[in-house]
């Protein structure tokens, strides 16, 4: 197919992703063609051995452009991060209209999925990227997806690196940071030590997308839980889970904040120790860490909308295990995560 066959169907997919009125029959057809699409253009061969392999980096795994790019799939994810991208490039381009608005994106994975969709909406005049992405693979594969849409042109600058030691150029200047690099409850991936080594180096007004990450400390109901997955969807939510204390939070001004303590050496996140009443420990029979996203403004991911919000359990409380609470702590390093020990009576 040419080029111009498919920037049509990039513009039918951006269409359905990004319209006001959305069912979810709409949006599931969007992302299976989006699939299609950058699966073809890219000619990435998900079944080569070295494709699924990840990168282990100092601050975290990079997943191998085989996993990076099934993220694509994960329908709600990609809806809101596109949606909130959208409007986020609204809200910098209202502000001054004349210059395009840089997007630095970090963790592209082997098609730059959250932006794609987005080059049909906006021209190489009204919209740059400068893309980043650590794995050769997905960076060759990412140059077929552009070069196949002859959208070079929305390219300011590809690196190769990896992004949480990279120093940005002083010609770089970025308006909107956008990081996915990451796995519910921040475990695994680097997306804690990429935002707090490039955040600062921006301008003030960066806004940095997802604008807000919060770990909490929470508390499920199993069988209120079952209830809600299977009510019809007219019922009253049926509340099957309590959120606790904030255990971690990653947003702009918790970076800004922290920046020079983090560059220590031997820098730790503080430690949080939460205890449960004893109503509590009653009415529920997990622990859980859950995961609350704002993409930006009111886009948002809740709990278990998206693989990324999916309570991560740390104990099951129907064991009498004697367990009154939990001290966390948020552990940067090759294998990122919440350390988290239970306080037992
Ligand atoms: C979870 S995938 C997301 C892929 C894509 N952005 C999406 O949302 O569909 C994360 C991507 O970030 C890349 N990555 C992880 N750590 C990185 C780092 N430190 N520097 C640059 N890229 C990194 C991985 O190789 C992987 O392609």
């Amino acid at each position: 197919m040419t080029a111009e066959e498919n920037q049509k169907i990039l513009f039918e997919i951006a269409k359905d992703l990004t319209a006001e009125k959305k069912g979810y029959f709409k949006l599931k057809h969007a992302i299976e063609e989006l699939k299609l699409l950058v699966e073809r253009i890219s000619e990435l061969n998900k079944d080569a051995l070295p494709n699924s392999e990840n990168i282990a980096l100092p601050n975290g795994q990079a997943i191998g452009p085989k996993w990076a790019g099934m993220c694509l799939e994960d329908l709600m994810r990609t809806y809101a991060f596109i949606n909130g991208i959208h409007k986020a490039i609204k809200k910098v381009k209202g502000k001054n209209s004349k210059k395009p608005v840089t997007v630095l994106y970090v963790g592209t994975g082997p098609y730059a999925t959250l932006i794609l969709p987005l080059l049909s909406h906006y021209k190489p005049s009204e919209l740059q990227l400068v893309l980043i992405e650590v794995n050769p693979i997905s960076i060759e594969s990412l140059k077929r997806v552009f070069k196949g849409l002859d959208a070079y042109g929305y390219i300011k600058a590809i690196y190769q690196c990896d992004a949480s030691n990279f120093s940005i150029p002083s010609e770089i200047d970025a308006d909107i940071l956008l990081i996915e690099c990451m796995q519910r409850a921040l475990i695994k991936e680097p997306q804690v030590a990429i935002t707090y080594n490039l955040l600062p180096q921006m301008k003030k007004e960066t806004i940095l997308i997802p604008e807000n990450i919060y770990l909490h400390l929470s508390l499920i109901d199993y069988k209120k839980k079952i209830e809600y997955q299977s009510a019809i969807k007219n019922l009253q939510p049926i509340a099957f889970y309590e959120n606790l204390e904030v255990i971690f939070m990653l947003n702009k001004a918790e970076v800004l904040k922290n920046n020079s303590e983090f560059k220590k050496e031997g820098f730790q996140f503080p430690e949080k120790e939460i205890h449960f009443s004893e109503k509590q420990l009653h009415n529920y029979d997990q622990i859980t860490v859950s995961t609350e996203i704002t993409i930006f403004q009111n886009i948002s991911l809740k709990i278990d909308e998206s693989g990324l919000t999916v309570p991560f359990i740390l104990a099951d409380l129907s064991q009498g295990q004697n367990i009154t609470g939990a001290k966390t702590r948020y552990i940067l390093g090759a294998n990122p995560g919440l350390a988290t020990q239970l306080v037992r009576s």
